[in-house]
């Protein structure tokens, strides 16, 4: 990759190896990863890819790397058209001498199902993915996932996230990376399993219409912790974790 990127307080360019020491979690984390236009909007023409940049696609791959589960709301999956994950040989490389599998597992919160299972995040998936859903979730739609994806029912008649995370752990995926979308953001918020949100501010002020990072009903603020900041091209790069 060639984005550079350098630590705001000590200056000089990090490698790939330093970038990554930065962004190693110690042990089960769920961590968060957003872009925002510096006037907080989620979004620029309805996709988060005008608020990117290089830098950021240097970091939002590098976190893929990291992980062991790729958590995503519905909405980013079938608004943003999710593909299959895919890492280059050198960061699968990465996760084998690391003990990870070659690939994370993909997980889809989805209360509907109204998610297309030809989708190639579906479809062309290294790991069958993992679908997230509740008890009353419509027969048929979980039927035509099942091809394609475990799907789990968890809670009776609407998602208990909490449950969710506490499964997955089970299974291993124990450093989980949520992509969003907001709703998502806002209910894991919700129930208090955010452990790190890492963020990147990008140089634009884009004006109001967007949306924010986070949707949904309203949860008490909870302070967190600043880890570092990057920056590169005028992009800042905050991790933040949980106190
Ligand atoms: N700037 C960024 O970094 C970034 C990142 C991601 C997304 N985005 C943007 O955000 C927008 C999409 O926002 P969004 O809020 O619709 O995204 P979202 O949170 O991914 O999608 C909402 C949908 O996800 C499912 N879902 C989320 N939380 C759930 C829960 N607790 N229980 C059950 N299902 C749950 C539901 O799917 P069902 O309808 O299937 O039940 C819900 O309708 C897009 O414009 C996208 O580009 C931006």
């Amino acid at each position: 990759m060639s984005a550079s990127l350098s630590r705001l307080e000590a200056g000089g360019a990090l490698d790939d190896g330093a970038l990554t020491d930065l962004y190693r979690a110690d042990g089960p984390v769920l961590r968060v990863n957003f872009v925002t236009s510096v006037d907080g909007a989620v979004e620029l023409d309805g996709f988060s890819e005008g608020l990117s940049g290089a830098p950021d696609k240097r970091v939002f791959g590098l976190l893929r790397m990291l992980c062991d589960g790729l958590l995503v709301g519905a909405g980013t999956l079938r608004h943003e058209g999710y593909r299959a994950v895919r890492l280059s040989a050198e960061r699968r490389a990465w996760r084998r001498a690391h003990g990870l599998a070659e690939y994370p597992t993909l997980v889809v919160v989805s209360a509907a199902l109204d998610l297309n299972p030809g989708q190639a995040a579906f479809a062309d998936a290294p790991v069958r993915p993992i679908v997230i859903t509740h008890g009353r979730a419509p027969a048929d739609r979980r039927a035509a996932l099942s091809g394609v994806a475990e799907v789990l029912a968890v809670g009776d008649e609407a998602v208990d996230l909490a449950e969710a995370v506490a499964r997955l752990r089970e299974r291993g995926l124990t450093h989980l990376l949520c992509e969003g979308g907001p709703h998502l953001f806002g209910s894991l918020a919700a129930a208090d399993l955010v452990d790190e949100v890492c963020l990147t501010v990008s140089p634009l002020v884009t004006g109001p219409g967007a949306g924010r990072i986070t949707a949904g009903p309203a949860s008490p603020p909870k302070g967190m912790a600043l880890r570092h900041v990057l920056e590169s091209e005028g992009s800042l790069f905050l991790r933040y974790a949980r106190k």
